[in-house]
């Protein structure tokens, strides 16, 4: 079966506050994936309340537009439910891997693991209070980390099939 086939893959990117980092990386592994002709659901959230319902920051916007990502998300908390509804989790940094621990229900099935494990083991640094160039070291990290993520699963998926 073609490494194409993987509609059984979740996936959902965790940040602090879901307007910097995890719309940015939903945004980037949905328009690789699709890219790549893999089929996947992915979505974002963040482990705190405190930007629920807003846009993604002005600069997550602006990085994704000029590489052509469309992005189009409002930020939500993480709940209980996502670690069913996702095959995986993928934390920004240890931080919210830890809280994620922390939350993470006793029927979980969502694998829930850093998401640089699937690279180089590195977080992806919280760029909300520097600069434009932050969020541009985000995006390309976010790309690294999308083919890596995506290489893993598709082996995975057409191993067991
Ligand atoms: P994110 O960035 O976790 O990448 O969305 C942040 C957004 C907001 C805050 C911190 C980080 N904040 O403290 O409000």
């Amino acid at each position: 079966m073609p490494a194409q086939s993987s509609p059984e893959i979740k996936a959902l990117v965790v940040c602090l506050g879901n307007i910097c980092r995890s719309p940015m990386g939903e945004a980037v592994l949905k328009d690789i994936a699709q890219k790549r002709g893999i089929e996947i659901v992915v979505d974002s959230a963040g482990t705190a309340g405190y930007h629920v319902g807003e846009e993604p920051d002005e600069r997550t916007v602006a990085v994704c537009k000029k590489h052509n990502v469309p992005i189009d998300s409002h930020a939500r908390q993480v709940s209980t439910s996502d670690f069913v509804r996702f095959t995986h989790i993928l934390a920004s940094d240890e931080s919210n891997l830890r809280n994620l621990e922390r939350i993470k229900p006793s029927n979980a099935t969502a694998e829930v693991r850093l998401w640089g494990s699937y690279l180089d083991n590195k977080p992806i640094p919280d760029p909300y209070y520097g600069g434009i160039n932050g969020f541009e070291k985000v995006y390309e990290q976010c790309v690294r980390l999308s083919n890596a993520f995506l290489d893993e699963v598709t082996r995975t998926s057409t191993q067991t099939s």
